[in-house]
């Protein structure tokens, strides 16, 4: 008996189909992240372009999430909820949008990024550049006979080595035709640990990386996850599936995102951005 959710063969186009639509929903709202927008305004945007697709919002209503897409802003971690409030220059905000296609009964994309508003504050790259690299380096951890605790372990590392800390309350995911399952995939860990990766195998990788302390606390709207030191956090994801010789990113996009890995001290590395745009030496 297979231990975790795995789609047929013929699944897998559709699988894909979702991941990719989730990917152009993340290109399609990065350029309008600029200073005044807010984040109701972003849900609106990615409501429409998702259901204009044929694909259903996967967070609204999702165990009483009350908006499409989650938004979250410097110290939120994670989670948080579109609302009337502007962004602001040097902001950073995480944009995680998810997608089920088709419409309802459909396989999941989920893939996020964090973008900056306006012009960034050193301390915002950092924890931001720290992100993106976190992920990179996790992917590159995905092959058959590798194990869930190699992904974490490797990104641990780094993160730590920055200076930096990252969040254990919140983890990747195994994902398909459910938006959340298992494996649980922790951004932390010890190599050898942990289920072993096997080929067809889908999940994410979502490092959330803190400046601070790595602790969160939850607001009372019972879903905004906020760094317990009010410090800055970043967040990066992508949806990926085990393949006989490494790692298929499912979410991967055919173009830099602006206000992300447009900008000139962005750290790109080749898994995790466009094919075209990867440096071999990154
Ligand atoms: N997209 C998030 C993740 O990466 C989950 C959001 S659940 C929601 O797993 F309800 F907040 F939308
Ligand atoms: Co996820
Ligand atoms: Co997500």
């Amino acid at each position: 008996m297979p231990r975790y959710e795995m789609l047929s063969r013929r699944e897998i186009p559709g699988m894909r189909a979702s991941c990719q639509l989730a990917a152009q929903t993340l290109q399609m709202i990065a350029e309008h992240i600029r200073p005044g927008i807010t984040t109701n305004e972003i849900d609106r945007l990615v409501d429409t372009f998702i259901r204009d697709h044929g694909a259903y919002p996967s967070p609204l209503n999702y165990r009483g999430f009350p908006k499409s897409v989650c938004t979250s802003i410097n110290e939120v971690v994670c989670h948080g909820i579109p609302e009337d409030r502007a962004l602001l220059d040097g902001d950073i905000i995480n944009v995680d949008v998810t997608c089920t296609l088709p419409s309802e009964h459909g396989y999941f994309g989920d893939t996020s990024a964090t973008f900056y508003v306006g012009e960034p504050d050193p301390m915002a790259i950092h924890v931001t550049e720290v992100a993106r690299q976190a992920l990179e380096i996790g992917i590159a951890q995905v092959q058959p006979g590798n194990t869930v605790g190699d992904i974490g372990f490797a990104i641990q590392q780094f993160v730590e080595s920055k200076g930096c800390s990252v969040v254990r309350d919140f983890t990747g995911h195994g994902i398909g035709r459910t938006f959340h399952t298992e494996p649980s995939i922790p951004h932390f860990g010890r190599p050898g640990h942990g289920p072993r990766l096997k080929r067809g195998m889908i999940f994410t990788i979502e490092p959330m990386v803190n400046l601070g302390a790595w602790q969160c606390d939850v607001l009372d709207d019972d879903w905004t996850a906020v760094t317990r030191d009010r410090s800055l956090s970043a967040q990066f994801e992508h949806t990926m599936m085990v393949t006989r010789s490494g790692v298929d990113v499912l979410t991967r996009r055919d173009a830099l995102l602006p206000h992300s890995e447009d900008l000139p001290f962005a750290k790109l590395g080749p898994l995790s951005v466009p094919a075209a745009f990867a440096t071999p030496e990154a």
